[in-house]
């Protein structure tokens, strides 16, 4: 018990040393009841665990039913509903369907109420190079729907660098578009049975590691200035770099995913809450090359000029199998939280490595 305790102990410590970093632009982190639960170990963790064990000994058994999810009002069914199929895609795995997808958005946009719409994606194998999407639309990927990134570049538009970072993340100037994109957006649901969200990174982490890139890495999926977005029930994989990147955006809940990147792969965190307030993170399974969960607020000059902080996020019920799970204190990463950070709370976090919380 004594030792339990000390251990305890010694991980809250490091938690709130974490939270005074060396960066004078961190002001505080809040440190409620809900950290508690972050420092027991629960029992019956531990030897290996596919990642479907780790979902039902968490969701099957768990007792807290404490949750943020609450923060994004889910509202009515959306009243008017498409499939991709109905503007031509083909679910074979080549056939590319940006244009589909751009079709359906379109019409969506042009004839939805205020409840808005629903895009559905069915079973198959669906090939799209970058996508933007709409404000009050649910994306929803049926059972043994996979959304396929291109693996050609020129599929991804370059886009301005964020102003928070004056820069691509990776080399000066503009970026790579994400697979998925939200710009300025409002009522955003995410969801499906399981459906999956797949990056396609290989020839992205390739060209990275022989330099042979012109622009910054594209993510999976990239939420701009948006509110009220819901990111539930999916698997996201293969990332060309951090997955989900919710940058500038205020109430976002990231609920019961799977995020799944190979351990050897470059810089793919899991999700990268940037500048971002009112995230509420939770219950989700995160096997990733680098942080499964890194919250962020710019960099440098850039960061602190666009003073735009990350604050009031939650995160509980996370079960990680990357190398680390953690909030980065602006060492490894130069100072991609410029912007500042507070009142993070953290709940029920596990990982399968010994270093839990990171720390620079
Ligand atoms: C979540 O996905 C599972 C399939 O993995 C499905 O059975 C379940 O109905 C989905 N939940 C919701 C709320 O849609
Ligand atoms: C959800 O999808 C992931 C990836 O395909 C898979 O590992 C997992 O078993 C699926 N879960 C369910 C309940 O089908
Ligand atoms: C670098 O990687 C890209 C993407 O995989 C590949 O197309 C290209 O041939 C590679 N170039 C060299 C010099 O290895
Ligand atoms: C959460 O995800 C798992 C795995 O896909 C699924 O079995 C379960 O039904 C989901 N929970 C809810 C509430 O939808
Ligand atoms: C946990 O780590 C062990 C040893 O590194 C590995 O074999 C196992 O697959 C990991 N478990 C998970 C769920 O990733």
């Amino acid at each position: 018990m004594i030792r339990r305790y000390s251990y305890q102990s010694l991980r809250f410590l490091l938690f709130l040393l974490s939270c005074v970093g060396p960066e004078k632009f961190w002001p505080t982190c809040i440190v409620d009841h809900s950290l508690a639960e972050g420092f027991s170990q629960p029992d019956g963790i531990g030897g290996v665990m596919s990642p479907m064990d780790l979902h039902t000994s968490f969701f099957g058994h768990h007792t807290s039913k404490q949750s943020c999810a609450h923060i994004v009002n889910v509202g009515k069914p959306r009243p008017l509903r498409v499939s991709i199929t109905d503007f031509g895609a083909v679910g074979d795995g080549k056939t590319l369907n940006t244009k589909a997808f751009e079709n359906a958005l379109q019409y969506l946009h042009s004839n939805a109420d205020s409840d808005g719409a629903q895009l559905t994606i069915p079973a198959g194998r669906w090939l799209t190079g970058s996508i933007n999407l709409i404000s009050h639309l649910t994306l929803f990927l049926e059972n043994g729907a996979n959304i396929l990134g291109s693996e050609d570049f020129n599929d991804y538009p370059i886009i301005p660098e964020l102003p928070s970072y004056g820069r691509g993340r990776e080399l000066p100037g503009a970026r790579y578009s994400s697979l998925i994109n939200g710009d300025n957006l409002e009522d955003v649901t995410i969801t499906g049975e399981n459906g999956t969200i797949d990056g396609q990174g290989g020839v992205w982490w390739k060209a990275f590691r022989n330099k042979t890139l012109d622009y910054s890495r594209s993510h999976v999926l990239e939420l701009i200035g948006s509110q009220d977005i819901l990111i539930f029930n999916l698997t996201f994989q293969n990332s060309p770099s951090w997955t989900i990147h919710p940058v500038y955006c205020k109430n976002v809940v990231i609920k019961n995913l799977t995020v799944l990147n190979p351990n050897d792969s470059p810089n793919t965190d899991g999700i990268d809450p940037d500048s971002s307030q009112h995230v509420c993170i939770e219950d989700c399974y995160i096997s990733v090359g680098d942080d499964a969960i890194s919250i962020k607020s710019g960099w440098d000059q850039y960061g602190i000029s666009y003073g735009m902080p990350s604050k009031h996020i939650q995160i509980r019920r996370i079960v990680s199998a990357s190398k680390t799970f953690g909030i980065h204190a602006g060492v490894s990463f130069g100072s991609e939280m410029s912007g500042g950070i507070s009142n993070v709370k953290m709940g029920s976090a596990l990982q399968n490595l010994t270093r839990t919380w990171r720390i620079h």
